[in-house]
């Protein structure tokens, strides 16, 4: 496995790639691996000849109030997970390579950044979309690999690509969850043992949509599925919600009254519990 921290060398190697015509999948990350990212790493590994994971913590998408210096890193063990899945190249960049002195530029997208995240994490998804059409541009790949875990990135991504005709497929990958459903993530080590408990609320607050949206279809109403998750987050002391949606899952706009036939859902929420803010989604089908 090769180790690439520099963009000349990323660019030499895109360079024969591209001359040769092979087939690189790009799994962007912020590093500290999970089986998350590690799906998203497999899944790569099947469909092309060759898979690029990026490891670069991205200073541009937090907020100055946010965890950039908490965000948890080791490289080392990072290195040690993807050797074993067998990836041909990592790029792990220094702040400095991908926003060097001068930097002025930046991607935003608008409509489908606003809304949720982009309420309680202003600039959040210029971030994103900045570092990651750099990425697109630095590896050149075929496809890229999102997880579902993150739907509204999913959506700016998607976005982004379709606006600004990025040569490239954007794949989606289911959530990977813990046995008890509970999602996994980056931050849930900062979880107490009492709050990971709690932290359970979040998958049951969606099940409990899920199950109404497929039991009684003449309840597909926004109005009724968020006030289901709002009950049931309610019902845990501890959890304090950032936000409840049930969205149009490409514009994320609020469904107000009833769903349109033919209509899926986006049922996403973002809860906090202390200083830790947990995020989690179902992307429910129309004929689901
Ligand atoms: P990061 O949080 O490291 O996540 C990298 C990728 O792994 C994202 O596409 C995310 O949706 C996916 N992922 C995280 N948890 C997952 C889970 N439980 N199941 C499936 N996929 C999961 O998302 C980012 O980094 C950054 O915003 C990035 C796109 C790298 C830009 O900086």
């Amino acid at each position: 496995m090769q180790l690439i921290q520099t963009n000349a060398d990323i660019i030499t190697q895109r360079d024969i790639w591209q001359h040769k015509g092979t087939k690189v999948g790009l799994v962007p990350t912020m590093g500290f691996l999970h089986e998350g990212h590690l799906s998203l790493v497999r899944t790569a590994q099947i469909e092309n000849e060759l898979v690029v994971v990026s490891i670069f913590v991205n200073p541009l998408q937090f907020g100055p109030k946010e965890d950039l210096s908490r965000y948890p890193r080791d490289l080392n063990r990072d290195l040690a997970l993807l050797e074993k899945e067998g990836v041909s190249l990592v790029f792990n960049p220094s702040p400095e390579e991908i926003y060097p002195p001068g930097f002025d530029a930046s991607v935003e997208i608008g409509g489908v950044s606003a809304p949720l995240e982009g309420v309680i994490r202003p600039g959040h998804f210029r971030g994103v979309a900045t570092v990651v059409a750099k990425l697109f541009h630095l590896v050149g790949p075929s496809a890229a690999y999102f997880g579902q875990k993150d739907a509204q990135q999913v959506a700016v991504i998607k976005k982004m690509v379709r606006d600004l005709n990025f040569p490239l497929e954007i794949r989606v990958i289911p959530t990977v969850r813990e046995p008890d459903g509970l999602a996994l993530s980056s931050r849930n080590i900062f979880l107490s043992p009492q709050q990971r408990s709690s932290a359970l609320i979040l998958y049951r607050a969606l099940q409990a949509a899920e199950t109404t949206w497929r039991k009684y279809p003449t309840e597909r109403k926004g109005s009724t599925l968020r006030q289901i998750m709002t009950e049931v987050i309610a019902t845990e002391p501890e959890a304090r919600p950032d936000y409840l949606s049930a969205a149009d899952p490409e514009t994320l706009q609020e469904y107000e009254g009833p769903i349109p036939a033919g209509k899926g859902v986006l049922l996403s929420l973002a809860v906090r519990f202390g200083t830790t803010r947990l995020i989690d989604n179902f992307l429910l089908e129309a004929d689901g």
